[in-house]
C-alpha cells in the first residue's frame, strides 16, 4: 500500500516560523506512522517561489527574485531536518523540472478547452496574490485575511473556466464525504461551491516572475496554479531516473491551514479534472496557532512563539510533542512558552520520562538488567488491548491529537501500576520474587509498546529508549502487548528529558 502526504509549499518571502513548523511536524507524524505500518510512503514539502509578493520583496531588497528565492529557500530547507522531518523530497517551484511539467499539465487544460482570453477587473490582494469575490471582501474594501485595502486591477488574462466544474465538484463532494476534513471545513468548501463559481484568472501579463504560458509567452501562470501543481510534478523528478507518479498519485493527504482552503478544495480539484488527472483522497485543514493571549501571533504584539527557541531549550521532541498535544489538530489553539514548559515538565519528564527511567533502573537494579522471561500481567495487558489498531485508525484520519491522548492514558495507567505494585517493596521480600518478575516484565513490555506508538511523535527520545530496551522494531505490527517478557538485556539510559528529570527510581521505603 502507498501513502503520499504533502505540506503546503512555503512562500520564500518570509522567515520560517511556527506556523510552517506546525504543518511540517504534523505531516511528519503521519508519514512516520504510515512507514511504521509497512506502507510505501512519500512525504513532500518545499517552497513556493513565484508571484508578485516575491518579486516585490526582491525589488525592495535590490536583488533579483531568483537570488532572493535561492537565499530564502535554503532557510526552509534547513528547517525540515531541525524538526526531525523525514521528508523524501524538497520541491522548489523554480526547479526547471517543475516548470516544464506545469507547462505540460496546463497546456492539456488549454487543449481540453477550459481556457479563454479576456479582460479581468477585480479587487486584488497583493499579499494573497488573489482576487477577492464580493462576499469575501471586508468592509472598507479590505482583504478578509490581511485586512489591507484591496487594489482595483484590470488586465488581460487567460481565464480558467472554473464555472464548468460546479456540478462535477458537487458530485465529488457528494461521493467523497471525507474529501475535505474535518467536516466543518467540508461544509465551508461545499457552500463556497454551491454559492456559484466564477471563472478565475489563469495567467498574468504584467508580471514576469513565473512560469511562462507556453501558448502565449507574454503571460506567466498565476502563481497559485504553478504552486498547487507541485504536489503532482514532484513525483516526476524527485528520484532521478524514476517516475513515482504511478506509485503515489493520487495523493493520500494534503495538509493545509484554513486560510488556503479555497485553493485546495475548489480550484485544485477543478484543475485536475480539467487536465484529466485523478483527485487526491483527502485535504485535511488544520487551524491557526494563536499567541498565548488568543490573538493572531505577530511580532508587533510580542506574542510569537519561536520554534527554534523551543528546540534550543527543550529539544526537538518537546516542540513536536507540544504542538501535537496542546493544539487539537483541526482546531485553533493558543501557544506560548509557559505552556511548553508545563507540558514538558508534567508530561514528558514526569509521566513518560519517569516511567521509562524507573522501569529501566528497576530492571537493572533488581534483575541485573535482564527483563524477566515470564508471563506478563493480564491486568496490565488488557489496558493495551486493541490500542495499536485504535491509534492506527485515528491516525488514518489524521486525528493526531486524539491518538496521542489514547497513548497518554496508558502512560498514566502504567505510572499508577508502578505505585500499586510498589516493586521496591516486593524486592525486599524473597517470596515476592515471582511477583516482582511479573511486574518488571509487564512494565518493560508496556514501555516498549508505548514507545513504539509514540515513535512517530517523538522519534528521538523513543529511539533512545527502545535502544536501551534492546527492542528496535518500531513496526505497528510489533506493537501488540506480548504475553511473555523477553529475556532482553536493558542498558542504562540517560534521562530523556533532562532539566526536570526526577530521580530515576522511587526511593526505597
Ligand atoms: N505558498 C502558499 C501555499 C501554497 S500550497 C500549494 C502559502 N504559503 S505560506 O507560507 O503563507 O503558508 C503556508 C502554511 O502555513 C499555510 O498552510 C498556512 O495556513 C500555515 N500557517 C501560516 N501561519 C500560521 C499560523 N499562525 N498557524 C498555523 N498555520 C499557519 O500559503
Amino acid at each position: 500500500m502507498s501513502f503520499y502526504i504533502t505540506t503546503p509549499i512555503y512562500y520564500v518571502n518570509a522567515q520560517p516560523h511556527l506556523g510552517h513548523a506546525y504543518t511540517t511536524i504534523a505531516a511528519d507524524v503521519l508519514a512516520r506512522h504510515h512507514r511504521q505500518r509497512g506502507e510505501v510512503v512519500f512525504f513532500l514539502t518545499g517552497t513556493d517561489e513565484h508571484g508578485e509578493p516575491i518579486a516585490d520583496a526582491a525589488h525592495a531588497q535590490g536583488v533579483t527574485p531568483q537570488e532572493l528565492a535561492d537565499r530564502n529557500a535554503e532557510r526552509f530547507k534547513a528547517l525540515a531536518p531541525r524538526l526531525d522531518a523525514s521528508n523524501d523530497f524538497f520541491i522548489r517551484t523554480t526547479d526547471e523540472e517543475h516548470k516544464r511539467r506545469v507547462q505540460e499539465v496546463l497546456e492539456r487544460v488549454h487543449d481540453n478547452g477550459y481556457t479563454y482570453k479576456g479582460m479581468y477587473e477585480g479587487w486584488y490582494c497583493p499579499r494573497c496574490a488573489d482576487f477577492k469575490v464580493e462576499n469575501e471582501i471586508l468592509e472598507g474594501n479590505r482583504c478578509p485575511i490581511h485586512e489591507i485595502v484591496l487594489e482595483l486591477h484590470q488586465e488581460e488574462n487567460w481565464f480558467f473556466q472554473l464555472s464548468a466544474f460546479q456540478e462535477p465538484l458537487q458530485r465529488l463532494y457528494a461521493e467523497h464525504p471525507d474529501f475535505v476534513m474535518p467536516s466543518v471545513r467540508y461544509n465551508e468548501a461545499l457552500s463556497f461551491i454551491t454559492s456559484g463559481l466564477q471563472d478565475i484568472s489563469l495567467s498574468r501579463k504584467r508580471l514576469k516572475w513565473g512560469v511562462t504560458v507556453p501558448w502565449d509567452p507574454e503571460h506567466v501562470f498565476y502563481v497559485w496554479f504553478d504552486a498547487l501543481l507541485n504536489y503532482y510534478t514532484a513525483l516526476g523528478y524527485a528520484r532521478p531516473g524514476e517516475d513515482l507518479t504511478d506509485t503515489f498519485w493520487p495523493a493520500t493527504f494534503h495538509l493545509i491551514g484554513k486560510d488556503i482552503l479555497k485553493f485546495h478544495t475548489v480550484f485544485w480539484p477543478a484543475m485536475l479534472m480539467a487536465a484529466g488527472i485523478a483527485i487526491p483522497e483527502h485535504v485535511f485543514v488544520h487551524g491557526f496557532l494563536l499567541g498565548a493571549d488568543g490573538r493572531k501571533m505577530s511580532k508587533s504584539l510580542g506574542n510569537v512563539l519561536d520554534p527554534f527557541e523551543v528546540i534550543d531549550q527543550f529539544g526537538v521532541d518537546a516542540l513536536r510533542f507540544y504542538l501535537m498535544r496542546d493544539v487539537v489538530f483541526g482546531g485553533d489553539g493558543s501557544v506560548g512558552m509557559d505552556a511548553v514548559t508545563a507540558r514538558y515538565e508534567s508530561e514528558l519528564a514526569n509521566d513518560y520520562g519517569n516511567l521509562a527511567s524507573r522501569t529501566i533502573a528497576m530492571v537493572r537494579r533488581y534483575r541485573d538488567g535482564v527483563v524477566p522471561d515470564v508471563a506478563t500481567d493480564p491486568e496490565l495487558a488488557k489496558e493495551f488491548d486493541g490500542l495499536p489498531e485504535r491509534v492506527s485508525e485515528l491516525l488514518g484520519r489524521a486525528e493526531i491529537t486524539i491518538a496521542l491522548e489514547e497513548i497518554w492514558q496508558r502512560v498514566r495507567r502504567c505510572n499508577r501500576y508502578v505505585e500499586e505494585r510498589a516493586p521496591w517493596q516486593l524486592a525486599k521480600d524473597p517470596d515476592a520474587a515471582p511477583a516482582l518478575d511479573r511486574t518488571l516484565a509487564s512494565l518493560a513490555e508496556a514501555v516498549r509498546v508505548i514507545s513504539v506508538l509514540l515513535a512517530a511523535y517523538i522519534p528521538e527520545s523513543t529511539g533512545k529508549l527502545l535502544e536501551a530496551l534492546d527492542a528496535p522494531d518500531i513496526s505497528i505490527a510489533g506493537a501488540a502487548f506480548a504475553a511473555t517478557g523477553g529475556g532482553r538485556i536493558v542498558a542504562a539510559l540517560e534521562p530523556l528529558f533532562p532539566r526536570w528529570a526526577r530521580p530515576p527510581i522511587a526511593p526505597a521505603q
